[in-house]
This record gives C-alpha cells, sequence and structure tokens, in this order.
C-alpha cells in the first residue's frame, strides 16, 4: 500500500486508521479530508529521536505550517515538542488560537507587510526570519521604536538546484527568496546586520526545494553554509550559533516512489554537519528543521463521490467526482502524481485507465489522467492517497464550492478538527 496508515477490509472496503472510509464517507459526506493522526505523530516523533540520536548539540524540529495549518495541528505540535515555521499573519494567528507559544514560532516570508513585522513583534515570535535588507532595516526601525530586540535568521539562497518540479524549486539562483549567496551580497548584509541595535542575528536559514528524494543536495547545502558561518566568523569575529535547512524532504505518491525515511535524512544530514563543523573548528549549531509534506502527507487522504462516468469510445473515460481543485489545485498547478483507490471495493481488479475530473467549470480540473481503477459507476466512493500535505492548505472557494471538512482518524475512531463551511459561511464576508 503506498499509504502505510491504510488496509483493506473483510468488505473489500478501503481503511485508514482503522476506520472504514465508506462509513466516514457517509457519517460526514464527500469531499472529505481524512487524516490519520498516529502517522503525524510518528513522523514528529522520528524527526525528533532522529536529531537527538545523531546530533550531539540538540535541534528542533519546526513544522512547515503551510503544509496543513488549523488549530488542531498546533496542539498536536505543541504535544508533541514541536516548534513551527510559519509565513503569514494568518498562520500566527491560527498557532496563538491555538495556544501555540510564540516563541517556538519562525516567522518567513519574501514580502512582509509592516503589518506582518508589528504582529510578530507584538506577539514576541521566536525568530523572524528575515528575507531581504528592506525588510531588515524597517524590522529595525520597528523593534526600535517598540524598545525590543528582534532574534532573527538570514535567510540564504545557497544556489543549490534540488531537481525537482520547477515551481518548487526555492534554492537557485534565480529565486524570488532570500539574500543570494553566489553574488557576494551576504557577507555585506551580515555586516550591516551586526551593526543594528534592534536585531540580533541568531543564525542563517536555508531552504532548497520540496519533495526532494536524496539526501545530497542536503548534504552540499549543509556545507554551504557551515562554510559561510565560518567566514563569518574569520571575517567579522562573530559565530552564529543556529542554522536552519528548511524542510523539502520528499514522499511516495506512487507505489514507485522511493524517499529515504525521515531517520535516514537526519542521519545523512546530521553526520554532514558533525563532520563538516568539526573540520571548519566551529561549534556545532543548534539544528533546526522545517519539514512539512511529509510529516502530514503520508497521514491522509480524500474520499469522493462518483457523480458521472462519461465515456468517450476510443477517446477516454471521465470518472466525474464531487470535488477537484477547489479541494486539491496540485494537479492542476503541478501535474501532480496520485494514486487513486476505490475505496468501496478496494479489491476488484482494475479495468482500464480513467480520467478522475473535478467538478469545477474548467476542462483542467483534473485530479489525475491515465488511472487504472475497477469499472466505477455513480455512486462509488474514490480516495486518492497522501493528500495530507498542500490540499486543505491550498483549498480555494473557486465556483463558490465550501471547504470540505477535515477528519483526524485514530485507532478505530473518528473527530472532526476541521468543520464542513456551510453556504452561510461562504457569504460571511458579503456585503
Ligand atoms: N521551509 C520553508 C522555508 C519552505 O518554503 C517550505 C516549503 C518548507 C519549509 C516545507 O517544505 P516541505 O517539507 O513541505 O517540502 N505547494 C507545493 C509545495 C510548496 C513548498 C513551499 N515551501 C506543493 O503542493 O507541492
Amino acid at each position: 500500500m503506498v499509504l502505510d496508515c491504510t488496509t483493506i477490509n473483510a468488505a473489500g472496503h478501503l481503511c485508514i486508521g482503522g476506520c472504514d472510509t465508506t462509513e466516514l464517507a457517509a457519517a460526514y459526506g464527500t469531499p472529505l479530508y481524512v487524516m490519520d493522526e498516529s502517522t503525524i505523530r510518528t513522523a514528529l516523533r522520528q524527526y525528533k529521536a532522529s536529531l537527538n540520536e545523531n546530533y550531539p548539540n540538540g535541534g528542533a524540529v519546526a513544522f512547515a505550517s503551510k503544509a496543513c495549518c488549523f488549530k488542531e495541528m498546533y496542539r498536536i505540535l505543541q504535544q508533541e515538542g514541536c516548534r513551527a515555521d510559519v509565513v503569514s499573519a494568518g498562520e500566527i494567528h491560527t498557532a496563538l488560537q491555538a495556544g501555540f507559544p510564540a516563541e517556538h514560532l519562525y516567522f518567513h516570508g519574501n514580502a512582509k507587510t509592516d503589518r506582518d513585522l508589528q504582529t510578530a513583534l507584538e506577539a514576541g515570535i521566536g525568530r523572524i526570519v528575515v528575507d531581504n535588507e528592506s525588510e531588515l532595516y524597517r524590522l529595525d526601525e520597528m523593534a526600535g521604536r517598540a524598545g525590543k530586540c528582534a532574534e532573527i535568521y538570514l535567510r540564504i539562497t545557497p544556489g543549490v538546484d534540488a531537481h525537482t518540479h520547477q515551481f518548487i524549486r526555492t534554492g537557485q539562483i534565480d529565486s524570488k527568496f532570500g539574500i543570494t549567496l553566489e553574488n557576494g551580497d551576504v557577507l555585506r548584509v551580515i555586516g550591516d546586520v551586526l551593526k543594528l541595535e534592534h536585531v540580533a542575528l541568531k543564525g542563517l536559514h536555508c531552504h532548497i526545494g520540496s519533495q526532494i528524494f536524496e539526501a545530497d543536495p542536503f548534504v552540499y547545502t549543509v556545507q554551504i553554509m557551515l562554510q559561510l558561518m565560518a567566514d563569518v566568523r574569520d571575517r567579522f569575529g562573530v559565530t552564529l550559533t543556529e542554522l536552519d535547512l528548511g524542510g523539502g524532504f520528499g514522499i511516495r505518491y506512487k507505489e514507485s516512489d522511493t524517499p529515504l525515511n525521515c531517520g535516514d535524512y537526519m542521519r545523512t544530514v546530521s553526520s554532514a554537519a558533525l563532520e563538516c563543523a568539526e573540520k571548519l573548528r566551529l561549534p556545532f549549531p543548534f539544528l533546526v528543521i522545517e519539514p512539512g509534506r511529509s510529516v502530514v502527507a503520508p497521514a491522509g487522504l480524500t474520499l469522493y463521490t462518483v457523480e458521472h462516468v462519461k465515456k468517450i469510445p476510443d477517446v477516454r473515460t471521465y470518472v466525474n467526482v464531487d470535488g477537484g481543485m477547489a479541494d486539491n489545485p496540485r494537479y492542476i498547478l503541478y501535474q501532480a502524481p496520485y494514486t487513486l483507490m476505490l475505496a468501496n471495493r478496494a479489491d476488484a481488479a482494475a479495468e482500464g485507465p480513467v480520467t478522475v475530473a473535478g467538478c469545477c467549470c474548467e476542462s483542467g480540473d483534473l485530479i489525475q489522467e491515465n488511472v487504472w481503477l475497477p469499472a466505477c459507476e455513480r455512486g462509488d466512493l474514490i480516495a486518492v492517497l497522501a493528500t495530507g500535505a498542500y490540499n486543505y492548505a491550498m483549498a480555494s472557494h473557486y465556483n463558490r464550492l465550501p471547504n470540505p471538512p477535515v477528519v483526524f482518524v485514530n485507532n478505530g475512531q473518528a473527530r472532526v478538527v476541521v468543520r464542513r463551511e456551510s453556504y452561510d459561511d461562504l457569504l460571511r464576508n458579503d456585503v
């Protein structure tokens, strides 16, 4: 099975977290996001354990909120002793409303507004990850006015090309993010930062991309970043003590995908960090990682009801379902691969390739093309696997579709953590 948390029961129904998906669909309706809580907790624990086992100087797992953001996620993170990265005042608000400690938040963003920075200063966000010089000077001035000193990282673009889909590559030189290492900007900016009174440079941050399968790009990145920390020491006599390597660890969407598990990623990254720091005679920095997708994607699936099957002889068969690009825009954006199953006859033999299409008024609103499924008919239940990341978080209201609920399952129990939007919710801000 593509997802470890799924099984098929004696009735031939797909189950997740010990719950029968046909019963979940009947109880909560479709489209429905379902997430297995223990898969999320296990991933967080594995990341923490492998950091602690392989890295002597400690570190933090800061879950990338953008992958999946609602209050219950922050409660789980807090219970598991994890931190979080946030990229907007909306994510900060969600975290704080869930009772998450502001000092355990890392605030990113390449276009932070004054209001964003004000929110972060007032909340006492742990680290503001400064992306560019304009932000730096604005923050220094605002912190000065508030009588505060903001603890910051600088986001560096280390020039590592991590061979993934170009839209989700953020580490190479042509990037809207961060301060570019390759053109020599970084040391000049760091020199300027060190002169400022109301920001304290605690460390450096980078993020090289997403859905990366190999450990090598992370190893190069660690080496580049530690070399930079050594250059800062040699040039300015300042030893930075924290290094944030971002996220990007890949997951299995298709049976043929072979990502490393989080323990393997961390063993490789930690030992590269140790070896390199020793060589450069740097104290081991406090290491922060920001996994998003790898924590939540393998915990989730989406359930849809088949509304109509349209067969076009010699062309293709469309299986039209009751959700689509509004709850999962990843196929229309990136042609993202997914594994699909017929959840109510999960043990039936596949009959032929079909295109599973969404319900939005847009021809490109497809969930997946050329998928082998058993023959489907109206009323069948389709499961799209590994949708726990960047699905709910990227949902829209296109065609005025209310967002589906998120149901957590755990050892046969189910509970709603985000309610289904009502039609009145959609009118909330209409005047
Ligand atoms: N840290 C930073 C600064 C990031 O920009 C990201 C993701 C992460 C951590 C988490 O990366 P992850 O472990 O989830 O790969 N919407 C796209 C993914 C965009 C990722 C952007 N940054 C998708 O659906 O594939």
